[in-house]
């Protein structure tokens, strides 16, 4: 109900400004007397994964806080993991505004941010504020004007940053608003970045005295075959776990509706369908080797479902938490 009046005056406001204007005063609340106004006390469902207990197998999705601004206020509203970046090394703008288009009647979101953050070194900082006692995922990529063929160097430098501050790292190598970036999810490119980041796991591990498992990252527009190599290199490189999926660049189901033309990613209830798809052919491949943390389009309790259904142990949520607002991480932990 609070949400909806919330969500009409958002609505009213350009999508980036209102996503602005959330993050800043979710950080103010949570860091204020009022903070109880976002709390929610969700029951305890806990969920072993990874070598990691999540006190319920719901999380928020990377790219909503991008540097890490609001962990408390999402710990607040009962995420039990909350992912944050993508960071890269270095702070960058991302692409020109205007970079992200509601598609209302689709419950979609089209984006071409671009990565911007303000560099790994200021998540951090923010890291180390945070309270939340959940699980924080921080997910890492490349900046724009570093080549791709040395774009293992930037994972590798967020790598070595946040270690020992993440309870598990993300390799992002599927969106599509960085050139070439999804290009390492094939092939000889993805075997070596997977080989240097797994060595320097080890290393870190060794340094740190503990052990932070690794996913990586995928997009929903991969074809079976490449899925299936995508899984045989994950296995072979001991990859601690998969996120399925990233946005998607098909626009077959939001044909003709206004901004559907627009570059960028589509996420929400149009990339559903797809990702369930992926999570189910991905399990049939890990046949429970690696664990698959499900997210695209969840925006109900069934949708929720029919993702573990399909094998994923985790569940993510972006623009169903934009179109739906707190209501819909209780409605979903409370019932799965
Ligand atoms: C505006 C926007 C920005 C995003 N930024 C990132 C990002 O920086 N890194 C990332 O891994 N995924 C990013 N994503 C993708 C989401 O994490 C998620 O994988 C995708 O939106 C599908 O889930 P959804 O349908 O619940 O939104 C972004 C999505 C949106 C809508």
């Amino acid at each position: 109900m609070l949400y909806s009046l919330v969500r009409k005056a958002l609505f009213q406001l350009d999508a980036e400004r209102a996503h602005e204007l959330t993050l800043q005063q979710l950080s103010r609340l949570s860091g204020s007397p009022l903070k109880g106004v976002i709390r929610q006390s969700l029951p305890f469902k806990p969920v072993n994964c990874m070598g990691l207990t999540f006190k319920n197998p719901l999380g928020l999705a990377a790219g909503l806080d991008k540097n890490g601004e609001c962990i408390d206020a999402f710990g607040a509203m009962g995420f039990g993991f909350v992912e944050i970046g993508t960071v890269t090394p270095r702070a960058q703008a991302g692409n020109d505004k205007p970079r992200m288009f509601r598609i209302p009647e689709a419950q979609g979101i089209i984006n071409r941010m671009g990565f911007n953050n303000h560099g790994v070194d200021r998540l951090v900082e923010n890291v180390i504020k945070a309270r939340f006692d959940g699980i924080l995922g921080i997910n890492i990529g490349k900046n724009k004007d570093t080549p791709v063929e040395q774009g293992k160097d930037d994972y590798l430098i967020c790598m070595d940053k946040v270690y020992p501050y993440a309870g598990y790292i993300t390799i992002n190598i599927s969106s599509p608003n960085t050139p070439g970036l999804r290009s390492l999810q094939y092939g000889e490119a993805l075997d070596d970045l997977l080989s240097a980041i797994k060595i320097r796991q080890g290393e870190l591990q060794q340094i740190h005295q503990k052990y932070v498992p690794v996913t990586v990252k995928i997009a929903p527009d991969l074809f079976a075959e490449e899925l299936i190599q995508v899984a045989d290199s994950l296995i072979r490189h001991q990859i601690d776990g998969v996120i399925a999926t990233n946005t998607t660049l098909d626009r077959s189901l939001i044909n003709g509706l206004a901004h559907s033309d627009e570059a960028g990613g589509l996420s929400g209830r149009p990339v559903q369908l797809r990702s369930t798809e992926i999570v189910r052919q991905l399990a049939q491949e890990l046949k429970g080797r690696i664990p698959i943390i499900g997210v695209g389009g969840i925006d109900s309790l069934v949708a929720a479902r029919e993702k573990m259904a399909a094998g994923a142990s985790l569940i993510q949520i972006y623009s169903g938490f934009i179109y739906q607002g707190p209501g819909l991480i209780k409605q979903i932990v409370t019932h799965l």
